[in-house]
């Protein structure tokens, strides 16, 4: 059974990614999301909050799942039993990170496979940070994210708006 992990931040998931993910749920058995809970940054959604909000969006993919991770990928990818890592590659300027990501795994270990899944043309430009970039200045998302991720992006921005007026 191929089982792949797809890592990412996905702060917040985009059309791009989903793109990847259907692509790759119908070449492996089973395609496990991991969401990198990275205690050293701080991300617009907690992981959970991101967890929850692929969730939303992945229902129709019966063999997918998600759950966030901490640490090591190669040690979430041996504790899911995972043997491959799905990547996804937009642009020549992906794919300085992307080598040393994988031949760095690959070191640490032999027995995961990372493959590549070139970006949809359709969304070769698309970043989570420029949807996060859009959305600030009030413009319209919907081209990037799918309408459920496109709510819960205007709801973080009103809390975050309404704190800072309380904060005031
Ligand atoms: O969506 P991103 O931010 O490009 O995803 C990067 C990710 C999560 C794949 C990468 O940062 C990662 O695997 N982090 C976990 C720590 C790790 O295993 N690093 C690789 C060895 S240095």
């Amino acid at each position: 059974m191929a089982i792949a992990i797809y890592p990412g931040s996905f702060d917040p998931i985009t059309k791009g990614h989903l793109d990847i993910i259907e692509r790759a749920s119908k070449i492996f058995d089973k395609l496990i999301i991991g969401v990198l809970n990275n205690k050293q940054k701080t991300p617009m959604f907690s992981a959970d909050e991101r967890v929850a909000m692929i969730k939303k969006v992945i229902t129709h993919l019966k063999n997918v799942e998600v759950s966030s991770f901490e640490g090591l990928l190669i040690d979430f990818a041996h504790m899911k039993k995972a043997n491959v890592i799905v990547r996804g590659l937009r642009a020549i300027t992906d794919f300085e990170y992307e080598l040393q990501l994988s031949q760095t795994n690959k070191v640490m270990a032999a027995d995961i496979e990372t493959v590549f899944f070139t970006t949809n043309l359709k969304y070769s430009y698309l970043s989570s940070s420029m949807v996060k970039e859009i959305a600030n200045f009030r413009g319209d998302i919907s081209p990037f994210v799918n309408e459920e991720i496109a709510q819960e992006i205007k709801n973080k921005f009103r809390k975050v708006e309404q704190n800072g007026i309380k904060n005031s």
